[in-house]
């Protein structure tokens, strides 16, 4: 039996978790839920899986839920997250709150010896060298949840890092694949909210649809598998069917495959060195037929050359990207900016920055809150202007 806890429950993810959870009750039980502001589903989950310990964002959303369902702890604020994250009961925390406000709970967590499983990309790009350090030193396991690394991940089982010549991480290109460039500007957030493969949270939506997504992953994929940005690269792939792919030293390209369904790489975080049957349906290639692949259109989506620029400079570059970015996707959800602008913003901000040291939890916050702040103004200067 491995014991959960997630952060984020009532979010996309979080409810695929608990899903996985439902196929495989003689293998999985829940400890801890965590959630922000959704009360009524926080309040129906703890009902059926019966946590030790629940968390929300404020306290009222909490008093809410604890009348209803009375759980050994409820904490409520940051100090909830970190007490889901590290009951004593806990075997794996499933890291799948949106933002980067899970990333003290993702350290102590570490530090409390769990095995993570990382869907919140957010927490690598924005500390990913406190946290791949943190679970080195502790000896714990970062078993990635995003679908690409969950790909790259089962691709690289029992393989060297010296054979890979290089990852390939696909993406779907987002609703915008084939608009022209002019028609970018007047694109409305409902538009940029239908994804073509995937149903996500909104924020991670309206990053596919930019491709900072991909670009987050870029970075992702780095601390991850200590690889250098030329060894990472990005093709689109609209059926979202080859979720990624490793290419060896030889040639040889290795690719996981499988359907839009994020159930499958978070069983197998949570299943892991093990394969159990998945409560997904199974991939028929004759149904889809083709599988494409093209090159990334760096001009229409500057996001992933951003992104790779961020990667490229240094670790505190790609905290005011991450900052910026949800600055400016915030913004452009509220109605207040357009598509374009968002990487406006993002590059804006990068420039702004020339670099700094991010060694400690202090300092990475510190230039967040820097990197927030700057972002906010630059949205405020492009509030309703093209
Ligand atoms: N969805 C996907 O298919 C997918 C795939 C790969 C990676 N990811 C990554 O996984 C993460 C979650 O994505 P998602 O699509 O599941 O997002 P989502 O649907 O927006 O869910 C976000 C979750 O985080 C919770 N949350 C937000 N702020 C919080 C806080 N301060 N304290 C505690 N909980 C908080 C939300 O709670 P409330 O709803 O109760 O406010 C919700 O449960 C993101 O980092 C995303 O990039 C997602």
């Amino acid at each position: 039996m491995k014991r959960l806890a997630i952060l984020g429950s009532t979010g996309s993810i979080g409810q695929s978790t608990l899903d996985v959870v439902r196929a495989h009750p003689d293998r999985l039980r829940i400890v801890g839920l965590a959630a922000g502001t959704n009360a009524d589903r926080l309040r129906d989950q703890a009902i059926e899986f019966k946590p030790s310990v629940i968390a929300m964002a404020t306290d009222a959303g909490l008093h809410a839920v604890a009348s209803a369902f009375r759980a050994d702890r409820a904490v409520s604020g940051p100090a909830g997250l970190i007490a889901v994250a590290t009951h004593p009961d806990v075997d794996i925390v499933i890291c799948a709150s949106s933002g980067t406000a899970g990333l003290e709970a993702v350290l102590a967590a570490i530090d409390a010896g769990k095995t993570i499983a990382l869907a919140n990309k957010e927490v690598l790009v924005m500390a990913g060298s406190l946290v791949t350090a943190a679970a080195r030193a502790r000896g714990v396991a970062i078993l990635p949840v995003d679908s690409e690394h969950n790909a790259v991940h089962q691709c690289l089982h029992g393989r060297q890092n010296s054979e890979i010549a290089r990852i390939i991480l696909t993406a779907s290109g987002g609703p915008f694949r084939e608009l022209p460039a002019a028609a970018l500007a007047n694109v409305k957030p409902e538009d940029a909210l239908r994804h073509p493969t995937w149903r996500m949270g909104r924020k991670i939506t309206i990053d596919s649809a930019t491709l900072m997504n991909k670009g987050l992953e870029v970075i992702e994929a780095h601390w991850l598998f200590d690889l250098p940005a030329d060894k990472i690269d990005v093709v689109i792939h609209p059926q979202s069917v080859v979720h990624s792919m490793v290419e060896l030293l030889d040639g040889s390209i290795l690719a996981q495959l499988g359907g839009a369904d994020m159930k499958l790489p978070i069983q197998y975080a949570c299943s892991y060195p093990e394969r159990w049957v998945a409560p997904v349906s199974r991939l028929d290639l004759t149904a889809i037929g083709r599988l494409d692949f093209q090159r990334p259109d760096l001009q229409r989506f500057p996001c992933l050359r951003l992104a790779y620029r961020a990667l490229e400079a240094g670790p505190s570059h790609a905290v005011v990207l991450n900052a910026a970015n949800e600055v400016a996707v915030a913004s452009y959800l509220d109605e207040k900016i357009s598509f374009v602008s968002i990487p406006r913003i993002i590059e804006q901000a990068m420039d702004a920055h020339s670099g700094e040291a991010v060694n400690t939890l202090d300092e990475v916050r510190a230039l967040d809150a820097w990197a927030r702040d700057y972002s906010q103004k630059l949205a405020r200067e492009l509030e309703l202007k093209v």
